[in-house]
């Protein structure tokens, strides 16, 4: 334990393998950057407190521009014994500017503050990158809503046909459910946003340390306002966890339906090479690797989401060293979820559709409901037209022939209320555009809620 900082009460040496088990630096050194920031802006307050002077101040704060500098041009070289991304950083200083001046970096200072200072300024950084990949996907969605407004394709309930639709209407399912997460993820970063710094190691600050000064300095919008809730709080890890499980069930869903739609048995979309593998043996395949990947990864992250809370539940209060497995979650969720959605944007703006593959895949029992509610608009009640038009059903597969190939006079045979025009209602394009009322998918509707989506995009 020597030359650990906190090795003062300690005698014997540490098991090399715990000393491995307990250290974290191997994945919170990327996080240097917030780190040297955090201890600048706590070297500052205690300068403005007087607990430190600013003669000290001024060198400490020189030495760790020196270890950014280090660690930006590549040249930190993390020693055995640091454990972790702080105690690395005050080694270094150390080492800079001499122990005796580095030495009062930690004055009223605990890491158990830090850490979650360093964790809350890198996931609220990366959640702002995440929001705007996942703007630009909304973007892409409603892009395409518009300009492939013309086409139908058949709408599905337990996969099975059920009424046409516009290709723009499926598209814009998805909108507004991404939408809905960046609304959440606006949400949860205001929670992540908050500055633990003068809680100490629970019990708080003893030297009267200027907490909105740091947090203002740092960026954060307001303090934690209790220091034991500081230093115990990885709910907004946790939440974060739960964004990302929730938005990858989304992307899952996705690129399930998108999987479907590039079978050769559906042959809707076509997705770009860019996106797909081949086969190793079998020379014709195109595998959807790309949509694949994206439902995989969905498991994961919910792993990292339920494992998490599995790691916190029960924990006595504030800090105990198990939150140091919030780490690893959190960095992989942030990089599976910005990953996931650039790909999804990739895939998205390159499929090609097959319009004509969509419009084969309609058959006239989907219009089935059309024919009971023109019935319906003739003032038949609908619990009798929809037995009506069960009926015409079973006259076509009787026959063996399409429902709208049966004839006026079969029509009429099955009730005589059918109007002459009844076999207008046999048009796909007519069926979508009667779905008038808004959220349908009808033209002027699907135009309304791209305008809505956009609005919300701001
Ligand atoms: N590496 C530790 C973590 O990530 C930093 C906090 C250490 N605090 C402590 N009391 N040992 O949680």
């Amino acid at each position: 334990s020597e030359g650990m900082l906190w090795g003062g009460r300690f005698t014997g040496g540490i098991d090399p393998l715990m000393h491995q088990y307990n250290a974290s630096i191997s994945y919170d050194s990327r996080l240097f950057k917030e780190d040297i920031l955090g201890s600048i802006a706590f070297a500052r307050a205690n300068a403005k407190s007087g607990i430190i002077s600013n003669d000290d101040f001024v060198e400490i704060e020189r030495g760790l521009h020196e270890v950014l500098k280090e660690w930006e041009g590549g040249h930190f070289v993390i020693k055995s014994n640091d454990e972790d991304i702080h105690t690395a950083n005050e080694r270094r200083l150390g080492e800079i500017i001499g122990k005796n001046i580095a030495g009062k970096l930690h004055t009223g200072r605990s890491r158990n503050e830090q850490v979650v200072c360093d964790m809350r300024m890198w996931l609220r950084e990366r959640i702002r990158e995440i929001d705007s990949q996942l703007v630009a996907l909304v973007k892409v969605i409603t892009g395409r809503a518009e300009s492939e407004i013309d086409y139908l394709m058949p709408g599905y309930t337990h996969l099975q046909r059920a009424q046409p639709i516009r290709f723009s209407q499926w598209l814009m399912s998805f909108g507004f459910a991404f939408m809905n997460d960046v609304e959440r993820l606006r949400e949860c970063l205001k929670r992540v946003n908050k500055s633990p710094l003068g809680c100490g190691a629970l019990a708080g600050n003893v030297f009267n340390i200027d907490r909105e000064m740091m947090a203002k300095e740092l960026g954060f919008d307001d303090i934690l306002w209790n220091s034991m809730n500081a230093v115990s709080d990885r709910d907004f890890v946790t939440e974060f966890l739960q964004w990302g499980s929730l938005f990858m069930q989304h992307i899952s869903r996705w690129a399930e339906d998108l999987i479907i739609y590039s079978t050769q048995e559906f042959g809707f979309i076509y997705i770009a090479d860019a996106y797909s593998t081949g086969s190793s043996l079998m020379p014709q395949k195109h595998n959807p690797d790309g949509l694949e990947l994206l439902r995989g990864k969905a498991g994961r992250a919910f792993g990292h989401m339920s494992g998490f809370m599995m790691t916190q539940k029960g924990l006595p209060s504030t800090y105990n060293k198990d939150l140091q497995e919030s780490w690893e979650p959190m960095l992989d969720h942030v990089k599976t979820i910005s990953d996931s959605i650039q790909i999804a944007n990739g895939i998205l703006s390159t499929l090609t559709i097959r319009p004509e593959r969509m419009l084969a895949a309609l058959d006239p029992f989907m219009l089935a409901t059309d024919v009971a509610e023109r019935l319906t608009k003739l003032g038949v009640p609908f619990r009798e037209t929809h037995h009506i038009a069960g009926r015409c059903v079973a006259k076509s597969e009787e026959l063996g022939i399409p429902m709208n190939e049966l004839t006026l006079e079969q029509l009429k045979a099955i009730d005589s209320r059918f109007p002459d025009d009844i076999k207008e209602i046999f048009k796909y394009e007519s069926s979508v555009e009667a779905k008038s009322a808004r959220g349908g998918t009808s033209r002027s509707s699907i135009l309304e809620q791209i305008k809505v989506l956009r609005a919300m995009l701001g």
